[in-house]
């Protein structure tokens, strides 16, 4: 199985995932990094593994979905099969959606469907929950919406900080995140409807 990983940023998910395919603990070749944004660290990170990266202009397409079906078009010529998003800060077409049912996994820094959007963790922290954590899912037309494949969560301390509770979030994303890739590529992950089960 091929896929790709769709990125915006720093790129820490897409390293840990990276990581996991050099140490076969995902048993799939991550053949394209896609970026939205040419200054993307993620794009060094992935260059300096070896692996082949896109970045598309959205400024140059008059639409989301002519841009998306640009995306398509390099997917299918890499023979991608599936898609990781990792940090990826745009929202996927519904056009782009149906091409990849089911085979689009996201992860999102909180306890979905609790505080959706680009800020996950700072607006768990803002709103003052005791509770924060990750979700990863896999993407339908709606933005952080998906059926949840797993969730992890963690205490908020009174002693933590935006910065320290960052820290620990990212941190379960880069353990977690490849299990549920793997589970996916081994063909482990049953979803019906919202459920996703776990098979063995
Ligand atoms: C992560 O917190 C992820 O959950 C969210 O965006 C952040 C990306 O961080 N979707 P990185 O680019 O992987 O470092």
């Amino acid at each position: 199985m091929k896929f790709a990983v769709f990125v915006s940023g720093q790129g820490s998910n897409l390293q840990a995932i990276i990581e996991a395919v050099e140490k076969e603990e995902i048993k799939a070749e991550l053949a394209l990094v896609f970026s939205n944004r040419r200054k993307a660290f993620a794009l060094q990170r992935a260059e300096s593994a070896g692996i082949k990266t896109l970045f598309l202009d959205r400024r140059h397409y008059a639409t989301p979905q002519s841009y998306d079906r640009d995306i398509v078009i390099h997917l299918k010529e890499a023979g991608i099969d599936f898609i990781v998003l990792a940090g990826y800060m745009k929202i996927l077409s519904a056009f782009f959606v149906k091409k990849y049912p089911k085979k689009i996994l996201n992860i999102h820094p909180s306890l979905l469907p609790s505080f959706k959007g680009a800020r996950g963790i700072k607006d768990t922290f803002t709103y003052g929950a005791k509770v924060a954590g990750i979700t990863i899912h896999f993407v339908d037309e709606k933005m952080d919406h998906g059926p949840i494949i797993m969730q992890e969560s963690i205490k908020v301390s009174e002693k933590d900080t935006l910065e320290t509770l960052e820290e620990k979030i990212h941190k379960i994303e880069h353990r977690i995140y490849p299990k549920a890739i793997s589970l996916f590529v081994d063909g482990r992950l049953k979803a019906k409807g919202r459920k996703v089960e776990v098979v063995s």
